[in-house]
């Protein structure tokens, strides 16, 4: 069988759809093959039978709708590679806009900046690695902070990026000039209405705030202005139709909305605050 030949009877597999992206990384990464060695080896037989073996077994559990990121322990978010496990949450490029967004408002400052829910520590590694700022990555999930961990030591951030425990806010740290978050916004009825992949793969402690989807955005906006340095910011990655209740949460804390950016769907996804 040649290569060629493998990715396409693996594509005709996949029933009324096409992963092309998806089976492609597999095969470059169950044969160890860079990407233009696959376009050079296309068309010569597979001879690696331990290679095949990996890539038959990956491809069952992709066919079954395991996310690729979890069978290939990695993701890109923001043109870096981070592990990930199901420990955490898949990056996903919607956050990139709170990133780029938090990326423009630090500029060179060197700000100290608190990460909530940190999960795979994408956020806060991207914005320890394009700005100046010391990062405060707080996650709750003991298996998810294990992962951030080996994410700071990967990207050698440990002098930049604090790994800490804790539920929502860090004891005794801050002011902040930036706290950003992108939190669980799942209400009851969207888990329930989710994907049968993503609830039965992704962590639901990631994703599910509780019956109304908007009860963790409502303790950190409460929270935020007692760790908020003077005109800090606050960036929260929101869910769809969750705009209007934010308003009323930050009006609540006396925070000021100034920006709200809209995702590639044209839904308002990330709301920026600051403090008077
Ligand atoms: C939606 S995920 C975001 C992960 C990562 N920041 C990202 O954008 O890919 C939310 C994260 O918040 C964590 N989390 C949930 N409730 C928390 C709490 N009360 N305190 C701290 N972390 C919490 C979850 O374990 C999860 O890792």
């Amino acid at each position: 069988m040649l290569y060629s030949q493998l990715f396409a009877s693996a594509l005709r597999s996949f029933p009324g759809g096409e992963l092309p992206t998806a089976v492609e990384a597999l095969i470059e990464n169950s044969f160890a093959l860079s990407r233009t060695r696959f376009w050079i080896v296309r068309d010569q037989p597979v001879r690696d039978a331990a290679g095949l073996r990996r890539f038959r077994l990956r491809l069952r559990r992709l066919l079954a709708g395991e996310p690729l990121a979890y069978i290939l322990k990695e993701k890109e978010f923001y043109g870096e590679t981070f592990c990930v496990s199901p420990a955490v949450l898949v990056p996903r490029p919607e956050t990139e806009l709170l990133v780029e967004k938090a990326l423009g408002l630090l500029g060179r400052e060197e700000a100290r900046v608190l990460d909530i829910g940190s999960g795979s520590g994408a956020i806060a590694v991207v914005l320890a690695l394009r700005s100046r700022a010391a990062v405060t990555a707080l996650e709750r999930s003991r298996p998810a902070r294990a992962v951030l961990r080996r994410n700071v030591a990967r990207f050698g951030l440990q002098e930049r990026v604090r790994v800490l425990a804790g539920d929502l806010f860090p004891r005794g740290n801050g002011p902040f000039r930036m706290i950003v978050a992108n939190p669980p916004y799942l209400s009851r009825r969207d888990w329930r209405q989710a994907p049968p992949t993503l609830r039965r793969y992704e962590p639901r402690e990631a994703l599910l705030a509780g019956p109304r989807g908007t009860e963790v955005l409502a303790r950190i906006i409460a929270g935020a202005p007692a760790r908020l340095a003077p005109r800090g910011w606050l960036l929260l990655e929101i869910g769809h139709g969750q705009h209007r209740a934010v308003q009323g949460f930050l009006k609540r804390a006396g925070l000021k909305e100034i920006d709200c950016v809209k995702d590639y769907a044209g839904i308002e996804r990330v709301v920026v605050a600051q403090k008077d």
